[in-house]
């Protein structure tokens, strides 16, 4: 079983019956997701799901796990996501996957999140992985632009094919290549506050219990 694996396994003990879970995006969540449909087949687990993608969408149901939208649950109990960057402090970079924006609306109407990661991603201060902004497609060779003369260092997201990525909500992204983020805070207000930006890839504030797959076993910190 490999890191990520094992960390998967540890995260789904988090899920009890009855509960509404959100379900996350990316290659550790899948593992999760992996245990959980196991969970509902062989305990009789009953769960509800919110998915946080087209693509974790496809995996649950292909695991009979069953699902609601966000719009139809009163609240979520508990939510399980990868991450792409953990500081010290315990704030995240999402959106590697491309999720960001469901990701985060899951994120933000649940009860609790649990982020679920190789110990690569635990990191001292954000922005060596290049931070996800997700554009209204409309006007965004301008929005480029103004990221470009902000020194933010902008790519776009492609597809192997060499098109632009377009997200579940049918928006492109912008990369910022940051280097080290110096006040968190400060640039997630300046980017929401910019038109055409619907989302970025900066969790704040979001994590309660982090659970990170390291060589030597899987360790589960509170935070
Ligand atoms: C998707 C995400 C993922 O949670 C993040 O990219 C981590 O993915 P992985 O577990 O594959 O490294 O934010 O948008």
């Amino acid at each position: 079983m490999n890191i990520k694996q094992q960390a998967g396994l540890k995260a789904a003990e988090f899920v009890q019956s009855e509960m509404i879970v959100g379900l996350g995006t990316g290659s550790t969540a899948y593992y999760f997701i992996e245990t959980l449909g196991k969970r509902v087949a062989e305990e009789g687990l009953n769960i509800t799901g919110v998915v946080t993608s087209n693509k974790t969408k496809e995996h649950a149901l292909s695991l009979d796990i069953p699902l609601k939208s966000l719009d139809e649950v009163d609240s979520i109990d508990l939510t399980i996501d990868g991450a792409d960057e953990i500081s010290n402090d315990f704030q995240g970079i999402k959106g590697g996957g491309g999720a960001l924006l469901f990701e985060k609306l899951v994120a933000s109407n649940s009860d609790r999140n649990v982020w679920v990661v190789d110990e690569s991603k635990c990191v001292g201060a954000l922005g060596t992985f290049p931070l996800p902004v997700e554009v209204v497609k409309y006007g965004s060779d301008r929005l480029f632009r103004k990221l470009e003369k902000k020194g933010y260092k902008p790519s776009w997201r492609n597809t192997e094919l060499g098109d632009r990525y377009i997200t579940d909500d049918g928006n492109y992204l912008i990369d910022l290549h940051l280097g080290q983020i110096e006040s968190v805070y400060h640039l997630s207000k300046e980017l929401i506050q910019l038109v055409g930006v619907v989302e970025h890839g900066l969790f704040l504030d979001t994590v309660d219990t982090v659970v990170v797959g390291k060589k030597e076993g899987t360790e589960v910190i509170s935070v």
